[in-house]
């Protein structure tokens, strides 16, 4: 295959950035999206140029950590992939091919196609967890029944691997799908019970402290996550908010 590629190019966080075009001639439609990328960034170095940054890690779908906007989506067009898991069979040979960074105020752009999401970390600092106090009289997890409804659904929102793309799909870079699928994980089990309150609370804070938008209920976000977090968790954590902030005991 051959394809054009307009990549957004940016040296730093405070320069200005641009589309820059690059022409590949020998791509394989079994090549992944970032192995096209490697192919890309051999071509630049082999022409004494500088390669394009861009997250990776697992390239298993796994990690989170790539997070292309592609062609206007983020992950591209395929459903139910991360940028590592898509395929240049979903292109065209002759295509051109839209490259740019996730784009939301709370994600700053670090270099080319590398965002900020530490504050996706910060949030989950503020109450994505559960405290394990070890007195010597610890219940076995595994011998307190859960109804499996439950389980199934803690285990659903449990699949979030906080890439972002919800933020970076939402017209108003909202988080919420990210919170929502945080907080749900705990909210089911009842491991989560204790610091319910408190999580919901400090989480959702964080969330508007770091810049990340409203919901309004335009569903883009659901559309695009790779791991099919559903857009049940956000009405849910919206009824643990709600409790939390009606009960005295916070
Ligand atoms: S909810 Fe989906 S899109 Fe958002 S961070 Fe989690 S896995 Fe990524
Ligand atoms: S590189 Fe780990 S999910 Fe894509």
């Amino acid at each position: 295959m051959k394809v054009t590629l307009k990549v957004w190019r940016q040296k730093s966080a405070s320069d200005k950035g641009k589309i820059e075009t690059y022409k590949l001639d020998n791509v394989s439609e079994h090549m992944s999206f970032l192995e096209m990328m490697d192919v890309l960034n051999e071509q630049l170095i082999g022409e004494g140029k500088v390669p394009v940054a861009f997250d990776h890690d697992c390239r298993e779908g796994i990690c989170g950590m790539c997070s292309m906007h592609i062609n206007g989506e983020p992950h591209g067009p395929d459903r139910g992939v991360t940028t590592c898991q898509l395929h240049m069979r979903m292109f065209n040979d002759g295509d051109t091919i839209y490259i740019e960074p996730f784009r939301a105020k709370g994600f700053p752009v670090i270099k080319d196609l590398v965002v900020d999401r530490t504050a996706f970390d910060r949030i989950q600092h503020a109450g994505g967890f559960v405290s394990v106090p070890t007195s010597g009289n610890t219940q076995d997890a595994n011998a307190i029944p859960i109804p499996k409804p439950d389980a199934d659904k803690a285990f659903d929102a449990a699949a979030c691997i906080g890439c972002g793309a919800c933020v970076a799909a939402c017209k108003n870079a909202s988080a919420m799908l990210f919170v929502s699928a945080k907080v749900s994980q705990f909210s089911l089990l009842p491991q989560g019970k204790v610091e319910a309150k408190r999580r919901v609370l400090h989480m959702v804070e964080q969330m508007d402290k770091e810049g990340f938008g409203n919901c309004s209920n335009t569903g883009a976000c659901e559309v695009e996550c790779p791991k099919g977090i559903s857009l049940e968790n956000i009405a849910r954590m919206n009824r643990e908010y709600l409790k939390a902030s009606l009960s005295s005991s916070e």
